[in-house]
């Protein structure tokens, strides 16, 4: 019998990047490969079907490649939420935390109307807080946010939890344990 692979089985792990100790899972290989692209966008956008959703927003990088085939297959438009300095036009910033320092994302202050639902993509969710800030300056726009979807969640950096705390609804494909 040939096992069925699942979108866990395309994603390599890289051990020691981008430091040692750190466990890189690396989507790449998941979007190279025709049926693993394709079941992973099927899979993230399956619990938003049938639901209003008016944009798509993608956090930088990876959440700007599923967040464009997401939008696509919805119908709807894609907002990018950048780091600093990356967008043209007038912005809202938020700072946030990283594992060393603090990052600043950036997103474009029409990008959103009052009122407008959107569904939030990223490809990994750790210790939440690039979500959180996403989640921060779509708030301060005006949105209602219908969730929060990944590829991948790992448990033990509580971003669930955080962006639960915070009334998300997160889902995400799959999990790895350690960093
Ligand atoms: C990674 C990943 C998520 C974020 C998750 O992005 O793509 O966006 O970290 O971590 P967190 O939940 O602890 O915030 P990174 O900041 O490495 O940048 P990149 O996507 O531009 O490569
Ligand atoms: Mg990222």
């Amino acid at each position: 019998m040939i096992a069925t692979k699942t979108v866990k089985d395309y994603i390599r792990t890289i051990v020691d990047f981008p430091h040692e100790g750190i466990m890189f899972r690396d989507v790449t290989t998941l979007f190279a490969d025709p049926r693993g692209f394709r079941m992973a966008i099927d899979q993230m956008l399956h619990p938003y079907a049938g639901q209003r959703i008016d944009k798509v927003v993608g956090l930088e990088a990876r959440g700007f490649i599923i967040g464009g085939a997401i939008a696509h297959q919805l119908g709807t438009g894609f907002v990018p939420i950048r780091k600093k300095g990356k967008l043209p036009g007038t912005t809202i910033s938020q700072e946030y935390t990283l594992e060393y320092g603090e990052a600043i994302v950036e997103i474009h202050d029409d990008a959103i109307t009052p009122g407008e639902t959107v569904l939030v993509i990223d490809d990994l969710l750790a210790t939440g807080g690039t979500a959180e800030a996403g989640i921060k300056l779509l708030e301060r726009l005006g949105a209602t946010i219908v969730g929060c979807a990944f590829i991948i969640d790992l448990p033990e950096l509580g971003g669930r939890e955080k962006l639960t705390q915070m009334g998300m609804e997160v889902h995400a494909l799959c999990e790895f344990e350690g960093l």
